[in-house]
């Protein structure tokens, strides 16, 4: 078993690279299944969920090969099942999207009822209330779902919640169905932007992602030999940031796009912490008392839910009271029971958690409860006087590329150690 063990009061000074977006490219791997042919994914970040969903592909008879550390090529020309290992595909939320694509292309597929983080119901009657208004029959129980049509034919669908995974996914159903399909009511993402970028790049039709209603005009056949650039990482940008406000450094994070950051930016000004935007890098910095405020998380444009415990842990040391109100899950405080370990004061009740700010954190052994949560601790152990080990950390990896020495480059103190 590996753990961190960070020695803390740091700041973190320094340029920092961010990789490819996770969220985007489990979404897009899966999409090269819809494809004919040859595709090029460049910038694609080298992470744990990732290197599972090429393992599935190649399970699926698709030729997966990492030419360099960052780019796949995959070739789906020949697929020779629809059927995705159940073991493989429970082990991560985003093998839903596998359902899309495979019914997309082959009007045929089955997955296991996708695992990932805990962070409380996670329910998917969204994407199949969508497959099924396309014609699909689908079928679920015994760990696993199936979907299956003669054909896929256009329809309207709206969207009861605002699902980033249900919208992709509907994307990915019916770039290849006749006619045309109207979603209403969709996520709106930097990484729905960048996965209907792709299939419009190898030849689908589709308009509107971005905003509320998205049009895909069917057409015959998506085509290979294109090459493909994942969009920055969004969450690991706000992660960098959130890093530099709580330990009061001075970072430049480059790679990045400062406009999908809007939202966060706001809240780091108004907590005392200063932006420079230079267009593809960001530099945060800060040497002042981080002045409390109140978060809500909401789709996009609105505070991400996937950066709401880390800019929890510049919350505990604000200086004074703040809410942090969490919109999208239900059991996304865990990590607040990590920090009071720590001496914050954090009191949470279901959506709803109150930090009350404390001068300093003091190191402890603390547990990742899950991807983010463990993201937040790594920064809490690195602000923290004395030592922390972290624990869970396999959370990490699958959604940071080489946390550890990003970090390290940065002036932190952590070391990865594995433990019998
Ligand atoms: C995606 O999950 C991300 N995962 C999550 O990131 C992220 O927290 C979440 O979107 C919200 O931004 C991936 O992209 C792989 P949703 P997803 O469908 O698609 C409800 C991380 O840390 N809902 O947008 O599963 C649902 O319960 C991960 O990187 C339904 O009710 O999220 C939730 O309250 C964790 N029915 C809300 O919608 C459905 O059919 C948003 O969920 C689908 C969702």
């Amino acid at each position: 078993m590996e753990k961190f063990v960070i020695e803390g009061n740091t700041r973190l000074c320094g340029e920092v690279e961010i990789s490819g977006a996770k969220n985007a490219a489990v979404a897009i791997l899966p999409a090269t299944l819809l494809i004919d042919g040859i595709t090029t994914l460049e910038n694609v970040p080298n992470i744990s969920d990732v290197k599972i969903i090429c393992e599935i592909l190649c399970s699926l008879g698709a030729k997966v090969t990492w030419t360099d550390i960052h780019t796949v090529v995959v070739d789906s020309t020949n697929l020779t099942c629809t059927h995705a290992p159940l073991e493989m595909t429970s082990k991560f939320r985003a093998s839903y999207y596998l359902l899309g694509a495979l019914l997309g292309r082959c009007k045929d597929v089955e997955v296991g009822l996708p695992g990932g983080c805990n962070l409380g119901a996670r329910p998917i009657d969204q994407h199949i209330k969508g497959f099924e208004a396309l014609g699909a029959e689908v079928e679920y129980g015994q760990g696993k779902i199936n979907a299956k049509a003669d054909e896929l034919i256009g329809n309207s669908i709206y969207f009861d919640v605002v699902s980033v995974g249900a919208t992709i996914n509907l994307i990915l159903a019916s770039v290849l169905a006749k006619g045309t399909t109207v979603l209403d009511n969709v996520a709106k993402e930097p990484h729905i932007v960048d996965v209907a970028n792709f299939l419009t790049t190898v030849g689908a039709d589709i308009r509107g992602a971005g905003t509320d209603v998205i049009k895909i005009n069917g057409v015959e056949k998506l085509t290979g030999n294109h090459t493909y650039s994942i969009v920055p990482d969004q969450i690991e940008t706000g992660t960098f940031m959130l890093a530099a406000l709580a330990s009061k450094g001075d970072i430049l994070i480059k790679n990045c796009i400062y406009e999908h950051m809007d939202c966060l930016s706001a809240k780091i000004l108004e907590m005392g912490g200063k932006i420079e935007n230079f267009g593809d890098s960001i530099r945060v910095y800060s040497d002042s008392k981080i002045h409390p405020t109140n978060i809500k998380t909401l789709p996009y444009p609105g505070f991400p839910t996937d950066l709401q415990p880390q800019i929890g842990v510049a919350l505990s040391i604000a200086d004074g009271t703040s809410i942090i109100n969490e919109s999208i899950w239900d059991s996304r405080f865990q990590y607040t029971n990590e920090l009071n370990k720590m001496g914050a004061k954090i009191t949470s009740q279901g959506k709803t958690a109150i930090f009350e700010g404390v001068e300093k954190l003091t190191g402890a052994p603390l547990y990742a409860s899950d991807l983010r949560a463990g993201a937040a601790l790594l920064i809490a152990g690195i602000i923290a006087d004395g030592k922390s080990e972290i624990y869970n950390i396999h959370y990490i990896d699958r959604g940071y590329e080489n946390i550890e020495e990003k970090l390290r480059k940065l002036g932190a103190k952590i070391e990865r150690i594995n433990e019998e």
